[in-house]
Order: C-alpha cells, then sequence, then structure tokens
C-alpha cells in the first residue's frame, strides 16, 4: 500500500506571517493518520521547519538544482535543503517548465540529486488542454515519467503528482473516470518499469483540489493523495483536505 500524502504547494506565496497558517495546521494534526507535507518559497523553507519543529508537518522545497554545490547563481541544491530542515522537494512542476524550460532529462537529474541527498522527490506531470482534445494524454504522460525518472531510483522515496496543466488554478477538474485512468496507467506503466516496488509509490492529484471535491478524489482509483495549491495556503482549508484524506 503506498503512503498516503497531503502535500501543499504554496508557490510564490507567503511571507513569516504565513507561518502562522502552518503552525495551525500542525495544532490540528497533532498525530495525523495521513503524512502532510507543506512546501513553501525557498525563503521559508528553515523558518517553517523550525516553527514545525517537533510536529508532524513535514517540510519540502519546490525545486532544487541537479548538482551539489558551485557557481549557479541563484540556485539551491538538495543537500542545501536537507540542511535547512525539508525532507522533500517538488520537481518538475509545470510551472517550472513553463517558466524555466525544464526539460524531462533535468527533472530526471534533479530527481537523482534530491535522492542522494536523502529528500523524496515528489516528481510532477500533466498535459497541456491542447493535448488532452487530441487525445494525447496517457501518451504524454508516459512519455514525461519516462523521460524525468532516471533507470535507477529509490522507489521508497518516489512520489509522482499528476497534474492536468488545465486544471491548475481553474477550478476545472478532470472527470473522476479520467483521473483513475492516468492513474491506473501511472501505476501500469511504474510497475513495468520498476517491479514491484513501485505499486507502493504515492501518485498524487493536483489541480484546484478543495475540501468540497477531496473525498471524491482520493476515492478514485490509485489516488493516493493530492499536491494542493491555492487551497494549501489556509490552515482552515487545508485541513478539509487532510481530513478527507484520512
Ligand atoms: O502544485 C499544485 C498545483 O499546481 C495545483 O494548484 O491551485 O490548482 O490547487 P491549485
Amino acid at each position: 500500500m503506498a503512503r498516503k500524502l497531503a502535500a501543499g504547494n504554496w508557490k510564490m506565496n507567503g511571507v513569516k506571517a504565513s507561518l502562522g497558517e502552518a503552525t495551525a495546521l500542525a495544532e490540528m494534526f497533532p498525530a495525523p493518520k495521513v503524512d502532510i507535507l507543506l512546501c513553501p518559497p525557498a525563503t521559508l523553507v528553515a523558518p517553517m521547519a523550525q516553527a514545525l519543529f517537533g510536529t508532524q508537518v513535514h517540510v519540502g522545497g519546490q525545486d532544487c538544482h541537479m548538482k551539489t554545490s558551485g557557481a549557479h547563481t541563484g540556485d539551491i541544491s538538495a543537500e542545501m535543503l536537507l540542511d535547512a530542515g525539508a525532507d522533500h522537494v517538488i520537481l518538475g512542476h509545470s510551472e517550472r517548465r513553463a517558466d524555466h524550460g525544464e526539460t524531462d532529462q533535468m527533472v530526471a537529474e534533479k530527481t537523482v540529486a534530491a535522492t542522494q541527498a536523502g529528500l523524496s522527490p515528489v516528481v510532477c506531470v500533466g498535459e497541456t488542454l491542447a493535448q488532452r482534445e487530441a487525445g494525447e494524454t496517457l501518451a504524454v504522460i508516459r512519455q514525461q515519467l519516462s523521460g524525468s525518472l532516471p533507470d535507477v531510483v529509490d522507489l521508497k522515496k518516489l512520489v509522482i503528482a499528476y497534474e492536468p496543466v488545465w486544471a491548475i488554478g481553474t477550478g476545472k477538474i478532470p472527470t473522476l473516470e479520467q483521473i483513475a485512468e492516468v492513474h491506473d496507467d501511472m501505476r501500469a506503466t511504474l510497475v513495468a518499469r520498476y517491479g514491484d516496488g513501485a505499486k507502493d509509490i504515492p501518485l498524487l492529484y493536483g489541480g484546484s483540489v478543495k475540501p468540497s471535491n477531496a473525498a471524491e478524489i482520493f476515492a478514485t482509483s490509485n489516488v493516493d493523495g493530492a499536491l494542493v495549491g491555492g487551497a494549501s495556503l489556509k490552515a482552515a482549508d487545508f485541513s478539509g483536505i487532510v481530513k478527507a484524506l484520512e
């Protein structure tokens, strides 16, 4: 059985005052039945890890470099995230692929860097609306999984997030049948490549998840949790999603 994971991606939102939302969430779930993860912007990783020290809420980064150190102005390494108190890192989010030209190959190299540092990578894949309308969804997802994951990877650390680009921040979500089709196909693809150990890789759905639609999404085949954007910023909203997963 894959572990259940409710992950929040704060994206480029949040300042020190926002840490109150993180500590409020931790207080609501002193002994959560599922894993809870918050991924704030890089400036808040260390202070959030400090604020959440001793709680059951995990902290993650939103990206890392594929190299461990060196002349890469503006970048941070997986080791730096670990040093700041993170234990996860989101990789290959569609916003990074679009804004920073990240390719599958780069995401695969970052995935290696993250696992070598001891972080759990949350590797994101997802089709555009044009690709879905052209009937290319499964082919696109298979291609992204193939290219964004290395041949050798610590399956116990790996997490995959399926985020249809057209569902992010739009209030639109695929039908439950469409989510199941992709998640079942991702599971089969991963098992075919990595063997039975891939049955335990958490497969998250992301894109307009809210407290009101979380339960039905979590009841869908091969959905082990969610990667949540907007609704993870407030403890009052995110707690409803965590409860739906518990
Ligand atoms: O990584 C999470 C994300 O892209 C989904 O965002 O705001 O639609 O939940 P949102």
